[in-house]
C-alpha cells in the first residue's frame, strides 16, 4: 500500500497547476527555540492553499467523457478554490456548493475562477448533500476534498518537494490535518523514503479527528466540530487518509484557538505572510513539541498550508495572540475606592506593559479593575505578578484561562454607577510606549477622583484613553485649563449620547 501511494505521488500531475514552493527559514522563531525550524510555503500557491495539488490531480485523471459533463464539490473554503482553478485550467464546467454563510471573499475568490457558485443551506452538511442530489441530477463528477487516492497523491508532493529541497537531516515533519488528505500523501512519501524522518500531524482541539480515530482504534464521528479553523474543521477523519496514516504517524499533537493565533503571528515574524489560523497549526504543534520533549539543535519542518483569511479576522487573531504566548496575564482586581489608589495600584504593577485597564465607579469602598499586563511566557512571571500585588494588599482573581472573561466581559466592563454624581469625561489619545500609561496617570490632576477608566492597547502608534472624573461644578473650567498645560490632545466627551446612554 505505502508503496502503491508513492508511485502515485511521483506521477502525480500538479506543475501544470501549482508551483514548487520555496522552504523558508524561520530565523527569529529558531532562535527563540534553539532549533533549526524551517517553514514550507504553501501559501505561496495561486490559489494560497496547497488545496490545487490535490484538486488538480484528481481532475487529470478523469476520463474526457467525465471531465465533458463538469465537476462539483461543496466547500466553504480553500478545496473551493483549488477545484475552480484546476477546472478551469482544464476547459472544464465546475459547480460549487456553498453554504449560505460563506464569507463573501470566498465566493468572489471562487466565481473569479470562473466556477458557479451554488449558496445552499446553512452549514457544510446540507450544501455537501445538495452537492449529490446534483451529482445525480446532471451526472458531475463530485470532487472530494480529502478522501481519495488521487487527491491524497496530489498533496504528497508537498513532502516530495521538502525532501529535494532539503537533502540534510530532518528530524520531524510537522503537518495540519481536517480529513487527513495532506498528512497521508506526506507521511506516505517521507516514510517510505527517510522512515527515521518523524511525522507528526497537527489538530486544533476543537476538530481533532484523528487523535479521537488513533485512539478508539477505528474512525469516529466527533459530536461537536469548532469552526474557529475553518480549513480543518472536519467531523471524521477520511477513510482513505486513515487507512494509510494510522500506522505512519509517530504522534498526533493537538492545540488550542490561542495557540494557533499565536502561531500566525511567528509566521508573520520570520516570513511577513499572514497565514490563516488553520495554516500555523503546524507551526503551532510544532513548538508544542519543543516545549513536550525539550528538543534542541534539531531541524523542524512546518507547511504554512493556506493563507485565505478575511481581513476582519486579523483583529481577533492579534487579540488572541498574546494569552496564545501565555504573554499576557488577565486578572480582576479590588481596590479600594479613595482618590490616588488608582495611581498606587499602576506603581505596584511596576513598569509593564499594560496591554487593558478597565474600570468604573462601582459604590463608595471598592472598585473592580480588570486589567490585562504583559508577562514572560511559562506562568512564573503572571505568578509573580500575581504574587506582588497580593503583597500589597489587594484581592486578585487570575483571568488568564477565563473564555468569558477574554471574550465578552473584556469588552462590556463599565456600566452605569448605582448612585449620582458629577462626571466629567474626556478621551484623550498619547503616543504609546513602554511606561507610556504610567506617564499619562502621573500627569492626571490629583484632586479629583477618577470615577471611570478605560484603555486598550491596540498595537496602534497612539494610545486611547476615555477617563471619568468626579469634578465639583466649581473646578470645570480648572480641568481642560489643566489639559491645555500638560499638552495631551483631548476630547470633551461629557455630551456624547453613546456615554450618556449607557454610563452616565
Ligand atoms: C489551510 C488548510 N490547512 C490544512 C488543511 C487540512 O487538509 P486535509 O483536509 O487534507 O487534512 C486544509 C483543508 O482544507 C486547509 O485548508
Amino acid at each position: 500500500m505505502l508503496e502503491a501511494t508513492v508511485k502515485k505521488i511521483l506521477q502525480a500531475r500538479v506543475y501544470e497547476a501549482a508551483r514548487e514552493t520555496p522552504i523558508s527559514p524561520a530565523p527569529i522563531l529558531s532562535r527563540r527555540f534553539s532549533n533549526q525550524i524551517l517553514i514550507k510555503r504553501e501559501d505561496l500557491q495561486p490559489v494560497h492553499s496547497f488545496k490545487i495539488r490535490g484538486a488538480y490531480n484528481k481532475m487529470a485523471q478523469l476520463s474526457e467523457a467525465q471531465r465533458a459533463k463538469g465537476v462539483i464539490a461543496a466547500s466553504a473554503g480553500n478545496h473551493a478554490q483549488g477545484l475552480a482553478m484546476a477546472a478551469k485550467l482544464m476547459g472544464v464546467k465546475a459547480v460549487i456548493v456553498m453554504p449560505r454563510i460563506t464569507p463573501e471573499i470566498k465566493v468572489a475568490a471562487v466565481r473569479g475562477w470562473g466556477a458557479k457558485v451554488v449558496l445552499k443551506g446553512d452549514a457544510f452538511d446540507a450544501a455537501s448533500e445538495h452537492a449529490q442530489e446534483l451529482v445525480k441530477e446532471h451526472g458531475y463528477t463530485y470532487i472530494p476534498p480529502f478522501d481519495d487516492i488521487d487527491v491524497v497523491a496530489g498533496q504528497g508532493t508537498v513532502a516530495m518537494e521538502i525532501l529535494r529541497q532539503h537533502s540534510g537531516p530532518i528530524d520531524a515533519v510537522f503537518i495540519p490535518v481536517g480529513g487527513g488528505g495532506l498528512l497521508a500523501g506526506m507521511a506516505a512519501y517521507i516514510k517510505y523514503l527517510r522512515p527515521e524522518i518523524k511525522v507528526i500531524g497537527v489538530e486544533s482541539e476543537d476538530s481533532a479527528c484523528l487523535k479521537a480515530a488513533m485512539k478508539a482504534g477505528k474512525r469516529v464521528v466527533l459530536e461537536h466540530v469548532g469552526v474557529f479553523a475553518e480549513g480543518v474543521a472536519v467531523a471524521q477523519i477520511g477513510k482513505v487518509p486513515f487507512q494509510i496514516v494510522r500506522d505512519l504517524v509517530d504522534d498526533v499533537i493537538t492545540v488550542n484557538t490561542d495557540e494557533m493565533c499565536a502561531a500566525v503571528k511567528d509566521i508573520f515574524e520570520d516570513t511577513r505572510a499572514v497565514s490563516e489560523t488553520s495554516g500555523a497549526l503546524s507551526l503551532a504543534g510544532l513548538k508544542k513539541y519543543i516545549q513536550q520533549t525539550g528538543a534542541e539543535g534539531q531541524t523542524l519542518v512546518c507547511v504554512n498550508s493556506g493563507a485565505n483569511t478575511n481581513f476582519d479576522r486579523l483583529q481577533h487573531i492579534a487579540e488572541r495572540t498574546e494569552l496564545g504566548e501565555q504573554r499576557e496575564a488577565i486578572l480582576a482586581v479590588t481596590i479600594p475606592e479613595v482618590p490616588g489608589s488608582f495611581k498606587k495600584f499602576c506603581r505596584t504593577i511596576g513598569k509593564r506593559m499594560v496591554t487593558e485597564f478597565n474600570y468604573r465607579y462601582a459604590d463608595e469602598e471598592n472598585a473592580h479593575i480588570f486589567v490585562g499586563v504583559q508577562v514572560k511566557p511559562g506562568g512564573e512571571d503572571r505568578q509573580a505578578v500575581i504574587e506582588r500585588l497580593r503583597e500589597a494588599g489587594y484581592p486578585v482573581e487570575d483571568l488568564t484561562d477565563n473564555e468569558l472573561a477574554k471574550l465578552h466581559i473584556r469588552h462590556l466592563g463599565g456600566g452605569r454607577p448605582k448612585s449620582r454624581f458629577d462626571e466629567e469625561v474626556y478621551r484623550f489619545e498619547f503616543p504609546e510606549r513602554p511606561g507610556a500609561l504610567m506617564n499619562f496617570l502621573t500627569h492626571l490632576p490629583q484632586d479629583w477622583n477618577i470615577s471611570l477608566f478605560h484603555y486598550r492597547n491596540h498595537g496602534a502608534a497612539f494610545g486611547r484613553v476615555l477617563v471619568g472624573m468626579q469634578v465639583p461644578n466649581g473646578d470645570r473650567t480648572h480641568v481642560e485649563e489643566y489639559f491645555d498645560k500638560i499638552g495631551y490632545h483631548y476630547w470633551k466627551e461629557s455630551n456624547n449620547p453613546a456615554y450618556k446612554l449607557f454610563m452616565a
